[in-house]
């Protein structure tokens, strides 16, 4: 690791084809660019970053976690999970091409409990290791040991996803994670396997008591995949008006295929799992294969608002990229709410829809579909009293959409 003060090379532009109406709105902003910007390093691909209120940031990289300080120029502890001294992904890997599921050994990253009276705020995480163990620390210093921790709790599988938010669950006054993961893929005979355990083979959802010895689940706390419904990928969780919504894509990991609607599933906002409906999401604007897999996502909780980046599938070698692959949708999630019907489609709920009553397919705001070749990730969030959105591409260029401007200009 080097803390080093250099600018980021220039990267070549490629051409992009917003949609004209927004393209006076987006401003090119590569990072580093001009600015003397503080640039960290670490060996290994980042896998997960999370920042906390009082007690930094938190980087995953490789099997280490390093808590970094605001100006990124500190490091304040580091976290060895695999190997003291050793960094290194256990497993060499080749990445995926994108727009496949990518991998890493970081599966979750979440502070919480900041700012309860009396209580000291707490960093959960998720590793791939110890068959998708999951360790809850204090946040304020990786060096103390673990307060609790289970197995089985996020995919063992590097390219396996897996979402989660904590949460105070109102009913029991406990701090609850509800967890979305593919706990099962196809392995080749000569991976390190890792098998879940049979009660854990068909889980989709699951809420993990994390005050309890394990993280144990409830039987009332697990949500089945459908059966013979094939594997789902999650892409994102977050809590809205008191639901827990997960968006999510099914996909063949063997073909790399998506086989259906990205989708939204909802539960409550509880200790134990009441399943609210699903519903789909068409950012396909006009696009022959209707854009099926769901890259990156981000509630705009000041608008309630949610935008995700949406793609085509590309093959392997993106020999099938179009200046129209990608594009950045945002959905109001009032309507999302209402459209999630309760019959479920991909889940093993008491009233499974029937091929006429297929979960309703919700359309984006119309004219806020920002259409472009290689988005790769969104990030909303609010910077000087301004709702805005950064766009990540694949050639490295970051993007800015200032939301309020949008308001203001009639498009939301
Ligand atoms: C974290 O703990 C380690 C080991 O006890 C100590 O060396 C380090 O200074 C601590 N860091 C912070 C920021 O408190
Ligand atoms: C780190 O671990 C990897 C994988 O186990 C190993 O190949 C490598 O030699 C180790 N590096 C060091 C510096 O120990
Ligand atoms: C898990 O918790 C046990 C005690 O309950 C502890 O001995 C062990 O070191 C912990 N494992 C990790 C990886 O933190
Ligand atoms: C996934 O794709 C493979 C290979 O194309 C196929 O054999 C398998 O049946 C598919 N699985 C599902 C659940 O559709
Ligand atoms: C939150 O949900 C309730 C019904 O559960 C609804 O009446 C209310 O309008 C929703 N809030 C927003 C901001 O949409
Ligand atoms: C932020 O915006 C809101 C409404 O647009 C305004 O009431 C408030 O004063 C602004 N705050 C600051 C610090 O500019």
């Amino acid at each position: 690791m080097e803390v080093s003060r250099r600018k980021a090379p220039p990267r070549p532009q490629r051409p992009t084809a917003p949609l004209p109406l927004l393209a006076y709105l987006l401003a090119f902003a590569a990072p580093g660019r001009g600015a003397d910007e503080p640039v960290w390093r670490s060996e290994q691909a980042i896998g997960a970053i999370a920042v906390s209120r009082e007690d930094g940031v938190f980087v995953a990289s490789g099997s280490c976690l390093d808590q970094l300080d605001y100006s990124l120029e500190h490091r304040l502890s580091r976290l060895y999970r695999d190997q003291a001294g050793n960094c290194t992904e256990p497993v060499s890997l080749t990445p995926p091409a994108r727009p496949r599921p990518g991998s890493s050994f970081s599966k979750l990253l979440l502070p919480y409990r900041e700012g309860a009276a009396g209580l000291g705020g707490l960093l959960l995480t998720g590793w791939t290791f110890d068959r998708g163990a999951c360790e809850v620390r204090p946040l304020g210093n990786l060096s103390r040991s673990s307060l609790r921790n289970g197995t089985e709790v996020v995919s063992c599988h590097p390219q396996g996803s897996t979402a989660g938010v904590v949460y105070l669950a109102g009913d029991t006054n406990s701090w609850y994670l509800a967890v979305a993961a593919t706990y099962v893929l196809p392995e080749p005979e000569t991976a390190s396997r890792c098998n879940p355990a049979a009660s854990d083979r068909e889980t989709a959802i699951a809420l993990k008591d994390t005050e309890g010895r394990s993280l144990a689940t409830k039987e009332t706390g697990r949500l089945k995949l459908r059966e013979g419904g094939g594997s789902l990928h999650f892409v994102d969780a977050f809590l809205w008006n008191g639901s827990v919504y997960f968006p999510y894509y099914p996909y063949n990991y063997t073909s790399g295929a998506a086989t259906g609607w990205p989708s939204m599933a909802r539960i409550a906002k509880s200790s134990e799992v009441l399943f609210q409906g699903q519903a789909a999401l068409d950012c396909g604007h006009g696009h022959p294969d209707g854009r099926r897999l769901l890259l990156s996502s981000s509630l705009v909780e000041a608008l309630d608002v949610w935008a995700g980046v949406f793609s085509a599938a590309t093959g392997g070698d993106q020999e099938r990229r179009s200046p129209a692959t990608t594009a950045l949708c945002l959905f109001r999630m009032r309507e999302i709410q209402a459209r999630t019907k309760t019959c479920s489609w991909d889940f093993e709920a008491e009233n499974p829809c029937n091929d006429k009553d297929q979960p309703e397919r919700v359309q984006p705001i119309a004219s806020s579909t920002l259409i472009h070749s290689d988005l790769t990730s969104v990030y909303g969030t609010v910077v000087m009293n301004r709702t805005v959105l950064f766009l990540g591409t694949g050639n490295g260029q970051l993007l800015k959409i200032v939301v309020q401007t949008m308001v203001q200009f009639g498009f939301l």
